[in-house]
């Protein structure tokens, strides 16, 4: 089963930040229509920024429904404090759990330790936290950046596909892009991810990217699955939809 992931074309990032909205409330409804608690797996970074500003103000003006709502973490940083506020989860507690009148810990995360700078999870951890996704029965929407090498959540390039939740130590560009959002620049050097594996067993994903630094790797994810580009997997997913700016598909070869 191959084919293209569907490429939305939007003009700029409010744009994009609204179609994503859409199909968010699309999946809630889907899920809802089948009896099952919506399952959302919310990624991080700047290229989710607008949408969650749009989910959170929805969900303030009580015009979205948050209360049957699941919701996974895809990655973190591995050896953070607990209550460091660099960490993934204090991230998304801040853009999306709060505003939605969440606690934190109703939040699964991929197991990156117990909060102690040595702490570090074992497989059995890992696989838990495969056990209680799959528990969850399932990831109703996957949402995705990607990294200017072509990274869906910390998978890096020549990561297998069939890996599930897994230690990574990050790429020197990955620390590189998130350096600015760290005292000092130094990014942690290892990350706890869900696989590509994982990734892929979402009903439905969605990749946002925005501006011409992610050119590159837009192209790449849709030029032929290759293990140097983990985004070019969406191409063996049925339901993946890529929305992206028009500087994202600056690189991209017009089809007519
Ligand atoms: C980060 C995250 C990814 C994210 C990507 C792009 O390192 N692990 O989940 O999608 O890099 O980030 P941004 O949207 O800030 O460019």
């Amino acid at each position: 089963m191959s084919g293209a992931p569907r490429v939305e074309v939007l003009a700029g990032p409010d744009d994009v930040a609204r179609r994503a909205q859409e199909l968010v409330y699309d999946a809630l409804v889907h899920a809802r229509r089948e009896e099952r608690r919506p399952v959302l797996c919310l990624a991080t970074g700047r290229s989710m920024e607008l949408l969650y500003a749009r989910l959170a103000a929805d969900a303030r003006a009580e015009a979205l429904r948050v209360d049957d709502i699941d919701l996974v973490a895809l990655d973190e940083y591995l050896g953070l404090p607990a209550d460091d506020e660099h960490s993934f989860r204090a991230e998304l507690t801040r853009r999306v759990l709060t505003p939605w009148g969440r606690r934190s810990d109703s939040l699964l995360m991929p197991p990156a330790g117990a909060g102690g700078h040595s702490a570090r999870p074992e497989q059995a951890d890992l696989d838990a936290f495969e056990t209680a996704l799959a528990g969850l029965g399932g990831v109703d929407l996957q949402l995705l950046g990607i990294g200017r090498n072509g990274h869906i959540g910390f998978n890096e390039p020549g990561t297998d596909w069939q890996r599930g939740t897994h230690i990574v130590a990050l790429d020197r560009t990955t620390r590189a892009a998130n350096a600015e959002q760290f005292p000092g620049g130094v990014v942690p050097v290892e990350a706890v991810t869900q696989g590509v594996s994982t990734i892929m067993r979402a009903r439905r994903i969605l990749l946002l990217a925005t501006g011409s630094a992610k050119a590159e790797a837009v192209a790449a994810a849709l030029a032929g699955p290759s293990l140097d580009c983990p985004a070019s997997a969406l191409q063996v997913h049925p339901a993946a939809v890529m929305v992206i700016d028009r500087e994202a598909a600056g690189l991209l070869v017009e089809q007519s």
